[in-house]
Protein backbone atom coordinates (compact mmCIF):
# COMPACT_ATOMS: atom_id res chain seq x y z
CA UNK A 1 0.00 0.00 0.00
CA UNK A 2 1.57 3.65 -0.97
CA UNK A 3 1.81 6.41 1.56
CA UNK A 4 -1.03 8.34 -0.32
CA UNK A 5 -3.37 4.90 0.06
CA UNK A 6 -2.24 4.95 3.61
CA UNK A 7 -3.46 8.60 4.11
CA UNK A 8 -6.74 7.64 2.56
CA UNK A 9 -7.81 4.70 5.43
CA UNK A 10 -6.64 6.73 7.60
CA UNK A 11 -8.85 10.05 6.52
CA UNK A 12 -11.31 7.45 6.11
CA UNK A 13 -11.30 6.39 9.59
CA UNK A 14 -10.83 9.94 11.24
CA UNK A 15 -13.97 11.05 9.37
CA UNK A 16 -16.33 8.04 10.55
CA UNK A 17 -15.42 8.63 14.10
CA UNK A 18 -13.47 5.85 14.12
CA UNK A 19 -10.40 7.20 15.56
CA UNK A 20 -11.84 8.61 18.69
CA UNK A 21 -10.39 6.95 21.87
CA UNK A 22 -12.81 3.88 23.22
CA UNK A 23 -13.97 4.77 26.77
CA UNK A 24 -14.90 1.99 29.13
CA UNK A 25 -15.78 2.37 32.26
CA UNK A 26 -13.17 -0.52 34.35
CA UNK A 27 -14.25 -3.03 36.15
CA UNK A 28 -12.66 -5.18 38.98
CA UNK A 29 -10.84 -7.07 36.59
CA UNK A 30 -9.25 -4.69 34.34
CA UNK A 31 -5.69 -5.50 34.88
CA UNK A 32 -3.45 -2.32 34.35
CA UNK A 33 -1.17 -4.75 31.51
CA UNK A 34 -4.57 -5.14 29.76
CA UNK A 35 -5.46 -1.32 29.75
CA UNK A 36 -1.86 -1.00 27.92
CA UNK A 37 -3.22 -2.37 25.11
CA UNK A 38 -5.37 0.36 24.45
CA UNK A 39 -2.76 2.84 23.05
CA UNK A 40 -1.10 0.48 21.10
CA UNK A 41 -4.05 -0.28 19.03
CA UNK A 42 -5.29 3.21 18.78
CA UNK A 43 -1.67 4.25 17.21
CA UNK A 44 -1.91 1.12 14.92
CA UNK A 45 -5.43 0.09 13.66
CA UNK A 46 -4.33 2.58 10.26
CA UNK A 47 -1.52 -0.02 9.95
CA UNK A 48 -3.56 -2.86 10.85
CA UNK A 49 -5.65 -2.30 8.12
CA UNK A 50 -3.20 -1.08 5.47
CA UNK A 51 -1.14 -4.65 6.23
CA UNK A 52 -4.90 -6.26 5.57
CA UNK A 53 -5.39 -4.77 2.38
CA UNK A 54 -2.18 -6.34 1.18
CA UNK A 55 -2.99 -9.46 2.57
CA UNK A 56 -6.84 -9.03 0.47
CA UNK A 57 -4.95 -8.13 -2.83
CA UNK A 58 -3.37 -11.86 -3.17
CA UNK A 59 -5.92 -13.85 -5.10
CA UNK A 60 -5.33 -16.94 -2.62
CA UNK A 61 -8.19 -19.33 -4.63
CA UNK A 62 -7.40 -22.17 -3.46
CA UNK A 63 -10.03 -24.76 -5.80
CA UNK A 64 -8.15 -22.96 -8.64
CA UNK A 65 -4.72 -24.40 -10.25
CA UNK A 66 -4.18 -20.81 -11.75
CA UNK A 67 -3.90 -18.82 -8.67
CA UNK A 68 -1.74 -21.69 -7.01
CA UNK A 69 1.75 -19.59 -6.99
CA UNK A 70 -0.57 -16.88 -5.39
CA UNK A 71 -2.01 -18.91 -2.60
CA UNK A 72 1.89 -20.21 -1.94
CA UNK A 73 2.75 -16.08 -1.80
CA UNK A 74 -0.39 -15.69 0.95
CA UNK A 75 1.32 -18.35 3.10
CA UNK A 76 4.97 -16.32 2.81
CA UNK A 77 2.93 -13.28 3.65
CA UNK A 78 1.15 -14.75 6.43
CA UNK A 79 4.38 -16.13 7.81
CA UNK A 80 6.68 -12.54 7.33
CA UNK A 81 3.64 -11.14 9.53
CA UNK A 82 3.75 -13.65 11.86
CA UNK A 83 7.41 -13.10 11.99
CA UNK A 84 6.59 -9.62 12.63
CA UNK A 85 4.38 -9.66 15.57
CA UNK A 86 7.30 -11.45 17.20
CA UNK A 87 5.52 -14.86 16.95
CA UNK A 88 8.58 -17.46 17.11
CA UNK A 89 9.49 -20.76 15.06
CA UNK A 90 7.88 -19.49 12.09
CA UNK A 91 7.71 -22.11 9.72
CA UNK A 92 6.11 -22.54 6.46
CA UNK A 93 4.99 -26.45 6.87
CA UNK A 94 4.89 -28.05 3.64
CA UNK A 95 1.93 -30.37 2.86
CA UNK A 96 0.81 -32.50 -0.53
CA UNK A 97 -1.42 -29.55 -1.42
CA UNK A 98 -0.85 -25.70 0.27
CA UNK A 99 1.21 -25.08 3.05
CA UNK A 100 0.57 -24.90 7.30
CA UNK A 101 1.55 -21.46 8.37
CA UNK A 102 2.80 -22.46 12.04
CA UNK A 103 4.05 -20.21 14.80
CA UNK A 104 4.35 -20.23 18.60
CA UNK A 105 4.95 -17.67 21.39
CA UNK A 106 5.66 -20.39 24.21
CA UNK A 107 5.72 -18.28 28.01
CA UNK A 108 5.40 -20.72 30.00
CA UNK A 109 5.80 -24.91 29.95
CA UNK A 110 3.00 -25.83 32.22
CA UNK A 111 0.82 -22.71 31.45
CA UNK A 112 -2.22 -23.08 29.94
CA UNK A 113 -1.90 -23.58 25.97
CA UNK A 114 -4.43 -21.94 22.67
CA UNK A 115 -4.03 -22.70 19.34
CA UNK A 116 -5.02 -20.56 17.08
CA UNK A 117 -6.24 -21.76 13.81
CA UNK A 118 -7.41 -19.44 10.49
CA UNK A 119 -7.01 -20.01 6.85
CA UNK A 120 -5.54 -17.93 4.75
CA UNK A 121 -6.94 -19.33 1.25
CA UNK A 122 -10.27 -17.93 0.06
CA UNK A 123 -13.11 -18.81 -2.34
CA UNK A 124 -13.19 -18.08 -6.21
CA UNK A 125 -15.03 -14.81 -6.57
CA UNK A 126 -16.88 -15.67 -9.94
CA UNK A 127 -19.35 -13.89 -10.65
CA UNK A 128 -17.26 -11.24 -11.25
CA UNK A 129 -19.57 -8.59 -12.99
CA UNK A 130 -21.49 -8.72 -9.39
CA UNK A 131 -18.76 -7.03 -7.74
CA UNK A 132 -19.03 -3.17 -7.37
CA UNK A 133 -15.27 -3.02 -6.82
CA UNK A 134 -12.49 -6.02 -8.20
CA UNK A 135 -12.75 -8.91 -5.22
CA UNK A 136 -8.76 -8.68 -5.19
CA UNK A 137 -8.79 -4.43 -5.00
CA UNK A 138 -9.72 -3.90 -1.49
CA UNK A 139 -11.75 -0.39 -0.27
CA UNK A 140 -13.37 0.69 2.26
CA UNK A 141 -16.97 1.79 2.13
CA UNK A 142 -19.94 2.29 4.57
CA UNK A 143 -22.78 0.27 4.58
CA UNK A 144 -26.24 0.79 6.83
CA UNK A 145 -24.73 -2.31 9.04
CA UNK A 146 -21.14 -0.72 8.89
CA UNK A 147 -21.70 2.74 9.50
CA UNK A 148 -18.02 3.33 10.34
CA UNK A 149 -16.98 1.31 7.08
CA UNK A 150 -16.26 -1.68 6.32
CA UNK A 151 -13.35 -3.67 3.80
CA UNK A 152 -14.54 -4.95 0.48
CA UNK A 153 -12.78 -8.14 -0.90
CA UNK A 154 -12.70 -11.33 -1.10
CA UNK A 155 -11.40 -12.96 2.07
CA UNK A 156 -12.26 -9.65 3.68
CA UNK A 157 -14.45 -11.79 6.14
CA UNK A 158 -13.47 -15.55 5.36
CA UNK A 159 -11.08 -15.91 7.00
CA UNK A 160 -8.10 -13.32 5.80
CA UNK A 161 -9.63 -10.38 7.88
CA UNK A 162 -10.33 -12.87 11.35
CA UNK A 163 -7.16 -14.23 11.21
CA UNK A 164 -5.45 -11.35 10.58
CA UNK A 165 -7.01 -10.04 13.52
CA UNK A 166 -5.63 -12.85 15.76
CA UNK A 167 -2.19 -11.82 14.55
CA UNK A 168 -2.48 -8.30 15.23
CA UNK A 169 -3.98 -8.99 19.13
CA UNK A 170 -0.82 -10.70 19.69
CA UNK A 171 1.30 -8.31 17.85
CA UNK A 172 -0.40 -5.58 20.84
CA UNK A 173 0.25 -8.13 23.61
CA UNK A 174 3.71 -8.77 23.12
CA UNK A 175 4.18 -4.98 22.77
CA UNK A 176 2.65 -4.56 26.30
CA UNK A 177 4.12 -7.66 27.65
CA UNK A 178 0.83 -8.80 29.19
CA UNK A 179 0.49 -12.21 27.01
CA UNK A 180 -0.72 -14.61 29.78
CA UNK A 181 -0.48 -18.46 28.25
CA UNK A 182 1.42 -19.91 25.49
CA UNK A 183 -0.45 -19.30 22.08
CA UNK A 184 0.57 -21.37 18.83
CA UNK A 185 -0.85 -20.58 15.46
CA UNK A 186 -1.72 -22.77 12.52
CA UNK A 187 -3.32 -21.03 9.26
CA UNK A 188 -3.39 -23.21 6.63
CA UNK A 189 -4.56 -23.04 2.92
CA UNK A 190 -7.06 -25.84 2.29
CA UNK A 191 -10.10 -24.81 4.01
CA UNK A 192 -12.15 -23.87 1.06
CA UNK A 193 -11.67 -27.05 -0.47
CA UNK A 194 -11.92 -29.60 2.08
CA UNK A 195 -8.83 -29.45 4.48
CA UNK A 196 -7.89 -32.84 3.33
CA UNK A 197 -4.20 -32.42 3.62
CA UNK A 198 -4.68 -30.21 7.17
CA UNK A 199 -5.87 -33.85 8.40
CA UNK A 200 -2.52 -35.28 7.00
CA UNK A 201 -1.01 -32.70 8.72
CA UNK A 202 -2.55 -32.92 12.29
CA UNK A 203 -2.07 -36.75 11.93
CA UNK A 204 1.98 -36.24 11.72
CA UNK A 205 1.91 -33.42 14.26
CA UNK A 206 0.26 -33.83 16.87
CA UNK A 207 3.04 -33.40 19.61
CA UNK A 208 3.85 -29.89 17.80
CA UNK A 209 -0.38 -28.79 17.92
CA UNK A 210 -0.23 -30.34 21.76
CA UNK A 211 -2.77 -27.82 23.56
CA UNK A 212 -5.46 -27.23 25.92
CA UNK A 213 -8.03 -25.57 23.71
CA UNK A 214 -8.30 -24.37 19.96
CA UNK A 215 -9.31 -20.78 19.39
CA UNK A 216 -10.88 -19.78 15.98
CA UNK A 217 -12.34 -16.87 14.24
CA UNK A 218 -14.30 -17.80 11.09
CA UNK A 219 -17.59 -17.54 12.20
CA UNK A 220 -20.26 -14.75 12.48
CA UNK A 221 -22.17 -13.26 15.41
CA UNK A 222 -26.18 -12.27 15.25
CA UNK A 223 -26.09 -8.66 14.32
CA UNK A 224 -24.90 -5.25 15.63
CA UNK A 225 -25.55 -5.08 19.16
CA UNK A 226 -26.40 -8.54 19.68
CA UNK A 227 -23.45 -10.59 19.95
CA UNK A 228 -23.55 -14.52 19.80
CA UNK A 229 -20.83 -17.29 20.27
CA UNK A 230 -21.02 -20.23 17.65
CA UNK A 231 -21.78 -23.55 19.66
CA UNK A 232 -21.70 -26.28 17.19
CA UNK A 233 -21.74 -26.43 12.93
CA UNK A 234 -23.07 -28.93 10.68
CA UNK A 235 -20.90 -31.47 8.88
CA UNK A 236 -21.00 -31.92 5.59
CA UNK A 237 -21.21 -34.38 2.73
CA UNK A 238 -20.67 -33.78 -1.09
CA UNK A 239 -21.85 -35.37 -3.89
CA UNK A 240 -22.02 -35.12 -7.67
CA UNK A 241 -23.78 -36.84 -9.80
CA UNK A 242 -23.17 -37.89 -13.33
CA UNK A 243 -26.07 -39.09 -15.54
CA UNK A 244 -26.18 -40.70 -18.98
CA UNK A 245 -28.72 -40.74 -21.37
CA UNK A 246 -27.37 -41.59 -24.98
CA UNK A 247 -24.02 -41.58 -26.06
CA UNK A 248 -24.06 -38.66 -27.94
CA UNK A 249 -25.72 -35.24 -27.86
CA UNK A 250 -28.85 -35.98 -30.06
CA UNK A 251 -31.31 -33.75 -32.86
CA UNK A 252 -33.94 -32.64 -30.53
CA UNK A 253 -36.66 -32.92 -32.88
CA UNK A 254 -35.51 -36.29 -34.87
CA UNK A 255 -35.02 -38.52 -31.55
CA UNK A 256 -37.09 -36.01 -29.14
CA UNK A 257 -39.68 -38.16 -27.51
CA UNK A 258 -38.44 -41.55 -28.33
CA UNK A 259 -35.02 -41.36 -25.24
CA UNK A 260 -34.46 -40.02 -22.06
CA UNK A 261 -33.50 -36.74 -21.77
CA UNK A 262 -30.58 -36.68 -19.56
CA UNK A 263 -31.36 -33.07 -18.41
CA UNK A 264 -35.33 -33.51 -17.95
CA UNK A 265 -33.94 -37.14 -16.17
CA UNK A 266 -31.59 -35.55 -13.98
CA UNK A 267 -34.56 -32.66 -12.49
CA UNK A 268 -36.78 -35.54 -12.21
CA UNK A 269 -34.53 -37.24 -9.68
CA UNK A 270 -33.64 -34.06 -8.41
CA UNK A 271 -37.37 -33.39 -7.83
CA UNK A 272 -37.79 -36.34 -5.70
CA UNK A 273 -35.26 -35.58 -3.09
CA UNK A 274 -37.29 -33.83 -1.04
CA UNK A 275 -40.92 -34.57 0.21
CA UNK A 276 -44.22 -32.51 0.31
CA UNK A 277 -43.19 -31.88 3.76
CA UNK A 278 -39.61 -30.31 2.57
CA UNK A 279 -38.10 -33.72 4.10
CA UNK A 280 -35.25 -35.37 2.74
CA UNK A 281 -36.55 -38.46 1.16
CA UNK A 282 -33.38 -40.49 1.23
CA UNK A 283 -34.25 -43.68 3.47
CA UNK A 284 -32.18 -43.48 6.46
CA UNK A 285 -31.62 -39.98 6.36
CA UNK A 286 -32.80 -38.89 9.46
CA UNK A 287 -31.93 -42.18 11.48
CA UNK A 288 -29.51 -40.63 13.57
CA UNK A 289 -30.88 -37.07 14.13
CA UNK A 290 -31.24 -36.75 17.60
CA UNK A 291 -34.62 -34.87 18.42
CA UNK A 292 -33.58 -32.13 20.67
CA UNK A 293 -35.01 -31.39 23.85
CA UNK A 294 -38.06 -28.93 23.30
CA UNK A 295 -36.43 -26.22 26.29
CA UNK A 296 -33.49 -26.52 23.60
CA UNK A 297 -34.99 -25.33 20.90
CA UNK A 298 -37.19 -22.86 23.58
CA UNK A 299 -33.67 -21.38 23.79
CA UNK A 300 -32.71 -21.35 20.46
CA UNK A 301 -36.01 -19.01 19.83
CA UNK A 302 -34.91 -16.34 22.33
CA UNK A 303 -32.45 -15.54 18.95
CA UNK A 304 -33.85 -12.00 18.11
CA UNK A 305 -35.00 -12.63 14.53
CA UNK A 306 -37.50 -10.88 12.26
CA UNK A 307 -38.72 -12.94 9.13
CA UNK A 308 -40.01 -9.82 7.64
CA UNK A 309 -36.39 -8.28 7.59
CA UNK A 310 -34.85 -11.38 6.41
CA UNK A 311 -37.07 -11.65 3.59
CA UNK A 312 -36.19 -8.62 3.12
CA UNK A 313 -32.37 -8.83 2.83
CA UNK A 314 -32.92 -11.58 0.45
CA UNK A 315 -35.62 -9.97 -1.65
CA UNK A 316 -37.82 -13.08 -1.17
CA UNK A 317 -41.39 -13.17 -1.62
CA UNK A 318 -41.43 -15.84 0.97
CA UNK A 319 -39.49 -18.43 2.70
CA UNK A 320 -39.42 -22.41 2.31
CA UNK A 321 -38.30 -25.33 4.51
CA UNK A 322 -39.01 -28.38 6.79
CA UNK A 323 -42.46 -28.23 7.81
CA UNK A 324 -42.20 -27.73 11.75
CA UNK A 325 -39.29 -25.83 12.06
CA UNK A 326 -38.43 -22.12 12.52
CA UNK A 327 -36.27 -20.70 10.24
CA UNK A 328 -33.49 -20.70 12.73
CA UNK A 329 -33.64 -24.14 13.11
CA UNK A 330 -34.02 -25.23 9.18
CA UNK A 331 -30.13 -23.34 9.65
CA UNK A 332 -29.12 -24.82 12.70
CA UNK A 333 -30.24 -27.82 14.15
CA UNK A 334 -31.81 -29.83 11.05
CA UNK A 335 -30.31 -31.58 8.20
CA UNK A 336 -30.50 -30.05 4.85
CA UNK A 337 -29.58 -31.45 0.92
CA UNK A 338 -28.67 -28.53 -1.62
CA UNK A 339 -28.02 -28.45 -5.18
CA UNK A 340 -25.41 -26.29 -5.79
CA UNK A 341 -24.41 -26.98 -9.67
CA UNK A 342 -26.55 -28.63 -12.18
CA UNK A 343 -25.46 -28.54 -15.73
CA UNK A 344 -25.93 -30.20 -19.20
CA UNK A 345 -26.37 -29.40 -23.01
CA UNK A 346 -26.68 -26.24 -24.78
CA UNK A 347 -26.36 -22.90 -22.51
CA UNK A 348 -24.89 -20.52 -25.05
CA UNK A 349 -26.00 -17.80 -27.08
CA UNK A 350 -29.51 -17.92 -29.19
CA UNK A 351 -30.80 -21.38 -29.35
CA UNK A 352 -29.33 -25.30 -30.02
CA UNK A 353 -31.68 -27.99 -30.49
CA UNK A 354 -30.51 -30.60 -29.04
CA UNK A 355 -30.80 -33.39 -26.49
CA UNK A 356 -27.52 -33.73 -24.52
CA UNK A 357 -25.90 -37.26 -23.87
CA UNK A 358 -25.13 -36.11 -20.43
CA UNK A 359 -26.12 -34.31 -17.27
CA UNK A 360 -24.33 -33.26 -14.13
CA UNK A 361 -25.73 -32.46 -10.90
CA UNK A 362 -23.54 -31.11 -7.25
CA UNK A 363 -25.33 -31.87 -4.23
CA UNK A 364 -23.94 -30.74 -0.63
CA UNK A 365 -26.00 -32.25 1.76
CA UNK A 366 -25.34 -30.35 5.63
CA UNK A 367 -25.64 -32.68 8.57
CA UNK A 368 -26.24 -32.49 12.41
CA UNK A 369 -25.27 -34.00 15.22
CA UNK A 370 -24.88 -37.42 14.82
CA UNK A 371 -24.96 -37.87 11.45
CA UNK A 372 -22.12 -39.95 9.62
CA UNK A 373 -20.55 -38.23 6.29
CA UNK A 374 -19.48 -41.31 4.90
CA UNK A 375 -22.67 -43.27 6.02
CA UNK A 376 -24.79 -40.50 4.26
CA UNK A 377 -22.89 -40.33 1.48
CA UNK A 378 -23.75 -43.79 0.67
CA UNK A 379 -27.32 -43.68 1.31
CA UNK A 380 -27.29 -41.26 -1.14
CA UNK A 381 -25.03 -42.98 -3.51
CA UNK A 382 -27.47 -46.03 -2.94
CA UNK A 383 -30.73 -44.28 -3.57
CA UNK A 384 -28.95 -42.46 -6.75
CA UNK A 385 -28.25 -45.54 -7.98
CA UNK A 386 -31.51 -47.58 -7.25
CA UNK A 387 -33.47 -44.34 -8.93
CA UNK A 388 -31.86 -43.92 -11.93
CA UNK A 389 -34.54 -42.91 -14.56
CA UNK A 390 -35.36 -44.94 -17.08
CA UNK A 391 -33.20 -45.41 -20.00
CA UNK A 392 -30.51 -43.39 -17.83
CA UNK A 393 -27.41 -44.65 -16.27
CA UNK A 394 -26.18 -42.96 -13.09
CA UNK A 395 -22.37 -42.17 -11.66
CA UNK A 396 -22.10 -40.98 -7.79
CA UNK A 397 -18.90 -39.64 -7.03
CA UNK A 398 -18.28 -38.36 -3.12
CA UNK A 399 -16.28 -35.00 -2.96
CA UNK A 400 -15.07 -33.63 0.79
CA UNK A 401 -17.15 -34.27 3.57
CA UNK A 402 -16.73 -33.50 7.34
CA UNK A 403 -18.36 -34.70 10.86
CA UNK A 404 -20.70 -31.77 12.82
CA UNK A 405 -19.79 -29.95 15.83
CA UNK A 406 -20.95 -28.94 19.09
CA UNK A 407 -19.35 -27.13 22.18
CA UNK A 408 -21.02 -27.27 25.26
CA UNK A 409 -21.45 -23.86 27.16
CA UNK A 410 -20.08 -25.04 30.20
CA UNK A 411 -16.71 -25.69 28.44
CA UNK A 412 -13.80 -23.38 30.27
CA UNK A 413 -13.15 -22.40 26.72
CA UNK A 414 -16.64 -21.14 25.78
CA UNK A 415 -16.72 -19.52 29.56
CA UNK A 416 -13.84 -17.58 28.79
CA UNK A 417 -14.78 -16.21 25.46
CA UNK A 418 -18.75 -15.45 26.70
CA UNK A 419 -16.40 -13.36 28.91
CA UNK A 420 -14.17 -11.85 26.77
CA UNK A 421 -17.13 -11.22 24.15
CA UNK A 422 -18.85 -9.28 27.54
CA UNK A 423 -16.27 -7.14 28.12
CA UNK A 424 -15.74 -5.61 24.59
CA UNK A 425 -19.60 -5.93 23.15
CA UNK A 426 -21.52 -4.62 26.61
CA UNK A 427 -23.61 -7.28 26.51
CA UNK A 428 -23.50 -11.33 27.29
CA UNK A 429 -23.27 -12.92 24.28
CA UNK A 430 -26.12 -15.34 22.77
CA UNK A 431 -24.65 -19.22 21.90
CA UNK A 432 -25.78 -19.86 18.48
CA UNK A 433 -25.74 -23.13 16.14
CA UNK A 434 -24.39 -22.15 12.67
CA UNK A 435 -25.43 -23.81 9.79
CA UNK A 436 -21.93 -23.94 8.05
CA UNK A 437 -19.31 -26.06 8.51
CA UNK A 438 -15.65 -25.83 9.26
CA UNK A 439 -15.07 -29.99 8.75
CA UNK A 440 -11.69 -29.64 10.51
CA UNK A 441 -13.00 -28.54 13.53
CA UNK A 442 -14.28 -32.40 14.40
CA UNK A 443 -10.58 -33.74 13.02
CA UNK A 444 -9.35 -31.59 15.87
CA UNK A 445 -11.32 -33.14 18.54
CA UNK A 446 -11.04 -36.70 17.41
CA UNK A 447 -7.05 -36.22 17.18
CA UNK A 448 -5.76 -33.78 19.31
CA UNK A 449 -8.74 -34.52 22.05
CA UNK A 450 -9.26 -30.55 22.49
CA UNK A 451 -12.57 -28.19 21.88
CA UNK A 452 -12.38 -25.49 19.41
CA UNK A 453 -14.01 -22.37 20.54
CA UNK A 454 -15.55 -20.62 17.30
CA UNK A 455 -15.42 -16.44 18.72
CA UNK A 456 -16.17 -15.19 15.16
CA UNK A 457 -16.80 -11.64 14.20
CA UNK A 458 -18.45 -11.57 10.96
CA UNK A 459 -22.40 -11.04 10.03
CA UNK A 460 -24.35 -13.20 7.93
CA UNK A 461 -25.18 -10.44 5.92
CA UNK A 462 -21.52 -9.48 5.00
CA UNK A 463 -22.10 -11.75 2.02
CA UNK A 464 -18.69 -14.80 2.62
CA UNK A 465 -18.47 -16.70 -0.70
CA UNK A 466 -20.60 -13.79 -2.17
CA UNK A 467 -19.77 -11.05 -5.18
CA UNK A 468 -18.87 -7.58 -2.41
CA UNK A 469 -17.66 -9.93 0.57
CA UNK A 470 -17.05 -7.60 3.42
CA UNK A 471 -15.86 -7.16 7.26
CA UNK A 472 -16.33 -4.02 9.43
CA UNK A 473 -13.88 -2.06 10.25
CA UNK A 474 -15.30 -2.33 14.00
CA UNK A 475 -15.78 -5.76 13.69
CA UNK A 476 -12.04 -6.11 13.11
CA UNK A 477 -10.64 -3.66 15.74
CA UNK A 478 -13.48 -5.08 18.08
CA UNK A 479 -12.20 -8.39 17.82
CA UNK A 480 -8.53 -7.59 18.44
CA UNK A 481 -10.05 -5.95 21.63
CA UNK A 482 -11.67 -8.79 23.00
CA UNK A 483 -9.03 -11.58 21.58
CA UNK A 484 -6.21 -10.76 24.57
CA UNK A 485 -9.49 -10.85 27.37
CA UNK A 486 -9.76 -14.61 26.08
CA UNK A 487 -6.22 -15.40 26.29
CA UNK A 488 -7.12 -13.64 30.23
CA UNK A 489 -9.72 -15.22 31.05
CA UNK A 490 -9.09 -18.95 29.47
CA UNK A 491 -5.59 -18.24 31.93
CA UNK A 492 -8.03 -17.66 35.09
CA UNK A 493 -10.55 -20.45 34.34
CA UNK A 494 -7.48 -22.88 33.66
CA UNK A 495 -5.57 -22.22 37.00
CA UNK A 496 -8.98 -22.42 38.92
N1 LIG B 1 -15.88 -19.91 7.51
C1 LIG B 1 -16.70 -20.77 6.74
C2 LIG B 1 -17.71 -21.54 7.56
C3 LIG B 1 -18.68 -20.74 8.37
C4 LIG B 1 -19.02 -19.43 8.05
C5 LIG B 1 -19.25 -21.33 9.46
C6 LIG B 1 -19.92 -18.72 8.84
C7 LIG B 1 -20.15 -20.64 10.23
C8 LIG B 1 -20.48 -19.32 9.93
C9 LIG B 1 -15.80 -21.74 5.99
O1 LIG B 1 -14.73 -21.08 5.35
C10 LIG B 1 -16.59 -22.40 4.90
O2 LIG B 1 -16.94 -21.74 3.97
N2 LIG B 1 -16.84 -23.70 5.00
C11 LIG B 1 -17.46 -24.43 3.94
C12 LIG B 1 -17.08 -25.86 3.99
C13 LIG B 1 -15.82 -26.19 3.25
C14 LIG B 1 -15.55 -27.67 3.29
C15 LIG B 1 -15.81 -25.70 1.83
C16 LIG B 1 -18.94 -24.34 4.03
O3 LIG B 1 -19.53 -24.21 5.12
O4 LIG B 1 -19.56 -24.41 2.96
MN1 LIG C 1 -13.85 -19.72 6.60
MN1 LIG D 1 -15.53 -20.17 3.47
Amino acid sequence: MSVFERKLVRDFLHKTGHFCPIRRTLNAQNTATQMNIQPFLQENKDRFISELFELLRLPSISADPTYSSSVEKTAELVAYHMRNAGISGVEICPTPGFPVVYGEVIRNATGPTVLVYGHYDVQPADPLELWETPPFEPTLRITSIHPNGAIFARGACDDKGQFFMHLKAIEAMMASGSLPCNVKFMIEGEEEIGSANLAWFVERNKEKLACDVILISDTGMLAPGVPSITTGLRGLAYMEIELTGPNRDLHSGLYGGAVANPLNAISALIAQLHDKHGRVSIPGFYDKVADLPSKFRQELGLAPFSLEQYKDALNLPDIKGEDGYSTLERTSIRPTLDVNGLWGGYIGEGAKTVIPSKAYAKISMRLVPHQDPEEIALLFQAYIESHAPQGTTVKVTPHHGGHPYVCPPEHPGYRAAHKAVQQIFGKAPIPVRSGGSIPIVALFEKELGVKSILMGFGYDSDAIHSPNEHYGVDNFTKGIETIPWFYTYYSEEFTQ
